[in-house]
């Protein structure tokens, strides 16, 4: 697809995902917003991303905080009078058994990861519907597929992202408007730089993904009917596995990553 002059807002920009896909759609000369906390780290991408396009602007913005989001998304429509594309890809990962993470550490993965696409979805959507014209793009996971022991409260937000993303693409047939979510496995990013994965072994898990690939999915998905891609392609076997003989494949995945957190909580 020709994204030159798109507008095109990424959440989580600083990083990993956010940051690869900021580069590739400045690439294709699109308008880039890139969204994140850390002012710094979206400066620098910003530098980086200047000598493909000549619009990318830096909107600091914990997507947590309503007020802020509607600031930031006043700032987009003020800035270039429209969005054509919204990357809902802020997310973090607190790893620990439900037993062991604070009621807090649990809300706090459910406010960004699942309600900071909400407030995103929410200030832009209106927009491009009087437009006729847009593409969502969430940011979810193969997990939200499978519940995973360390993970489990993780996978609620990818869980509640999907589900909440199904509906809306119904809602939204004959508006000109779509959604697309994009799940990947696990990919090598500062995601796991989290504290709470200090004694998880990084041998054990399978970080095969580039970010770069993830975005170049990103990309494909802005511009496809389909409700979910998942990265790899192949992952989506045990998607359809796992929904068909769960009584077979759940105690293979229960069994995998439980024993990573009998080692890690042994560590402590
Ligand atoms: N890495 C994986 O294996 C993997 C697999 C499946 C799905 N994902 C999903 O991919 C997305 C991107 O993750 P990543 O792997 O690229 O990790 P990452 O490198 O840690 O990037 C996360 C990004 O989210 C931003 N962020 C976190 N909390 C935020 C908040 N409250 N407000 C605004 N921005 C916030 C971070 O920026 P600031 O800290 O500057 O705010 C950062 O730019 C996440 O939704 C994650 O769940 C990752």
């Amino acid at each position: 697809m020709n994204y030159r002059n798109k507008v095109v807002v990424i959440t989580g920009a600083s990083s990993g995902i956010g940051e690869a896909a900021a580069i590739k759609f400045a690439k294709k000369n699109a308008k880039v917003v890139l969204v994140a906390r850390r002012r710094e780290k979206l400066l620098q991408v910003q530098k980086e991303i200047s000598q493909y396009t000549d619009s990318a602007i830096v909107c600091q913005c914990d997507v947590s905080d309503k007020s802020q989001v509607k600031e930031m998304t006043d700032t987009v429509i003020d800035t270039f009078s429209r969005i054509d594309i919204l990357v809902n890809n802020a997310g973090f990962v607190i790893y620990g058994k439900v037993s062991d993470l604070t009621i807090e550490e649990i809300e706090s993965q459910m406010e960004t990861n699942y309600f900071g696409m909400i407030y995103c979805t929410k200030n832009f959507l209106p927009h491009m519907i009087e437009q006729g014209q847009g593409h969502i793009v969430n940011v979810a996971s193969v997990g939200a597929s499978f519940g995973v022991p360390g993970v489990a409260s993780y996978c609620a937000t990818k869980f509640a992202m999907l589900g909440f993303s199904e509906g809306l693409k119904h809602e939204l047939s004959g508006t000109g408007v779509d959604l697309t979510v994009v799940s990947p496995i696990m990919v090598d990013t500062p995601l796991f730089d989290h504290p709470s994965f200090e004694n998880f072994s990084r041998h054990s898990t399978i970080a095969i993904l580039s970010p770069e690939k993830v975005a170049n999915t990103i990309l494909k998905a802005a511009n496809s009917s389909r409700l979910e891609i998942v990265v790899p392609s192949v992952a989506r076997a045990g998607i359809w596995a796992k929904q068909n003989f769960p009584f077979l494949i759940n105690p293979i995945i229960g069994n995998a990553f439980r024993k990573q957190l009998t080692k890690r909580t042994s560590k402590k």
